[in-house]
């Protein structure tokens, strides 16, 4: 009997190709995806589709047993840029989540739990060049502090409570089918709507602004390779550190650039720009590499390739 998977957030940036990715792998009828509201009609409309309310233990345990759910994919969370607006918003839910998941785990209602963690985890006094796995992690804003808690508790419920739980560390990851919501990477999404719209974009981190960055499909590969890998090769309980690419807005623009030869871009940075500051440039995912063998294939220039090649699609051939 194939696993029953539940998709908690399935339709956020992540959630929602993640949803699409493990229908194909594990069936249409074993993977069930569920959202606070019905926000993402491409996934509302395309299979199994539940309200779950993540803050809610009876309403997640409700979708649980109904479908014999083994395996949770948590990914609903108040992002960065938001959760400086929200404070307390940010650590209800992005907690609240967490533990109801966990503690379903822990009762054994399900099996295995995978739970994104974030670049976040660190801060200013982090080393920021090729940050290692193990290194200061002083976060600065609610979100990073959310992960970085949640991170001990996952270790935590794996050592006391035998909660297979998995995790990694997503850098800021780029996409076409779905929109980000309030992070402090979107830019490097935004980008590229508004290069195909209007030809010019207004960023709100400065030109030399060195993010770890990662396309869509990779990142799906990662979280679809270390749900899959054996329990013994997963040693890291609290959070993988996984990295692709590295680039500045200005990278970004130039690589644009190479097709879309007349596009602008101003720099109006904002109180966004604190927070990417505090965040390191490039990651050491070694650990990742070496312990379930992570790979990452697309480079800054194949990205813009397709993110140019997808968004005129959706932008001018439904003119
Ligand atoms: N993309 C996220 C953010 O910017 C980082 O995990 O908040």
């Amino acid at each position: 009997m194939s696993e029953k998977i539940l998709i908690i957030g399935a339709c956020g940036q992540i959630g929602s190709e993640l949803t699409f990715k493990l229908r194909r792998i594990y069936g249409e009828e074993n993977v069930i995806a569920s959202d606070i509201s019905y926000s993402n009609e491409n996934i509302v409309n395309s299979g199994i589709f539940e309200i779950v309310d993540a803050q809610d233990y009876a309403s997640v345990m409700v979708c649980v047993e109904k479908y014999k759910i083994d395996t949770i994919y948590l990914m609903a969370a108040m992002l960065s840029a938001t959760g400086e607006k929200y404070p307390m918003k940010a650590w209800d839910l992005n907690m609240t989540s967490l533990f109801h998941v966990l503690n379903l785990a822990r009762a054994k209602f399900i099996k295995k739990v995978f739970w994104p963690s974030s670049i976040a985890v660190y801060g200013s006094t982090t080393p920021k060049e090729y940050t290692p796995q193990y290194t200061i992690m002083e976060p600065s804003t609610v979100y990073g502090i959310t992960k970085q808690v949640g991170e001990r508790w996952c270790e935590y419920y794996y050592n006391k409570y035998d909660v297979d739980v998995r995790s990694i560390r997503y850098p800021g990851i780029i996409s076409w089918k779905t929109l980000p919501g309030g992070g402090t990477t979107d830019y490097a999404v935004e980008i590229y709507h508004e290069a195909i719209k209007n030809k010019s974009y207004e960023c709100f981190l400065k030109a030399d602004t060195e993010l770890p960055m990662m396309f869509m499909d990779d990142a799906i590969k990662a979280t679809v390779d270390i749900m899959k890998a054996k329990a013994s090769s997963i040693k890291i309980r609290s959070s993988y550190n996984l990295a692709a690419i590295s680039f500045t807005p200005k990278e970004v623009a130039d690589s644009i650039k190479k097709h879309i030869p007349d596009f602008n871009i101003e720099y109006k940075p904002d109180y966004r720009q604190e927070i990417a500051n505090s965040w390191p440039k490039s990651i050491n995912d070694s650990y990742a590499r070496q312990d379930w063998k992570w790979k990452h294939k697309f480079l800054l220039d194949d990205i813009t390739k397709e993110m140019l090649f997808q968004l005129d699609k959706k932008y001018n051939q439904t003119k």
